[in-house]
């Protein structure tokens, strides 16, 4: 809903600003740069939060530093951190919006090395929930659906081949059919226990896949699904297996999902290494 995501985006955005200031102890002057996303996501509300970010810019006299969402999801998992990612890593991001798995030769050098055919895996997990009867944002409604459910629905594996990408829209038509056909007979618990056991598993083996050719030091996952704990237990789990040493970054929670600290840290990134260039 556009226009509604306008609104509130217009409504709430000096309120965030000011908190955010207070909640920080920090006075506007203290600020050294101004980060914003600028891609992807709904325009009309990239384009608020770019004229936001050029009314502080012009009022400060502080630099703009546009920064990619995706790459927000990447480096949150380094808020708060003290280990450093060592590079060539592997990126995996689960959102609502994309479903990929990029090779990081170095910071900000991306290549994509697979992602979703069709939709992403949050908008499977949200597009479920609906046909199960719950509202949006289906993800955490998944989450605690399928605490108390076991793996007992044989859903298929979506796009077990050898590629690196992904098809989740089967799956929630198969959720679907089992929706109609077994109506108010149909175990929620077990259904979306069983969902997230494919999504793990799926998961798992383009990851193993990806890692396999290019035996990354460090494997980041980020996006709003890796706020799920089944996911970041049974994902952690697999990948300490295949080497014990490879350094594992997966955000807070609450940097899972999106947030402007995540914008933040990726900007102080981008900024450390053009110093580190020039
Ligand atoms: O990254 P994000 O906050 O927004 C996008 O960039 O899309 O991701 C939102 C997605 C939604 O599909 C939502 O259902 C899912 O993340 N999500 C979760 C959980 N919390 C949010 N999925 C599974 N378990 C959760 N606890
Ligand atoms: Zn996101």
């Amino acid at each position: 809903m556009p226009s509604l995501a306008a609104k509130l985006h217009i409504k709430n955005t000096q309120q965030v600003l000011s908190q955010a200031l207070f909640e920080a102890k920090i006075s506007p002057k203290k600020i050294d740069y101004i980060a914003y996303t600028e891609k992807p996501g709904l325009i009309i509300c990239l384009q608020i939060g770019k004229t936001v970010a050029e009314t502080l810019s012009l009022y400060l006299n502080k630099p703009l530093v546009p920064i990619n969402h995706l790459e927000g999801h990447i480096y949150a998992s380094l808020i708060n951190q003290e280990k450093e990612c060592e590079f060539p890593a592997l990126a995996l991001i689960i959102s609502g919006g994309h479903t990929q798995i990029y090779q990081l030769k170095n910071h900000f050098e991306f290549i994509l090395l697979g992602e979703t055919l069709d939709d992403a895996i949050g908008e499977c997990l949200d597009k479920s929930a609906i046909l199960l009867g719950y509202n949006y944002p289906g993800g955490p409604i998944i989450e605690k659906l399928a605490l108390t459910g076991k793996n007992t629905y044989q859903l298929p594996l979506p796009k077990n081949d050898d590629s690196l990408d992904f098809s989740f829209s089967g799956l929630k038509s198969e959720i679907g059919r089992l929706v109609n056909k077994e109506g108010k007979n149909i175990n929620a618990n077990d259904l979306t226990c069983s969902l997230q056991n494919v999504l793990a598993e799926i998961l798992t083996k383009k990851l193993k896949k990806a890692w396999m050719t290019n035996r990354a030091k460090t494997i980041i996952i980020g996006g709003g699904v890796i706020a799920n704990k089944f996911l970041r237990n049974y994902l952690t789990k697999n990948i300490k297996k295949w080497d014990k040493e490879i350094k594992i970054f997966i955000p807070e929670i609450k940097y899972s999902t999106d947030n402007a600290a995540m914008i933040g840290i990726a900007a102080y990134y981008k900024i450390s290494c053009n110093h580190s260039h020039n």
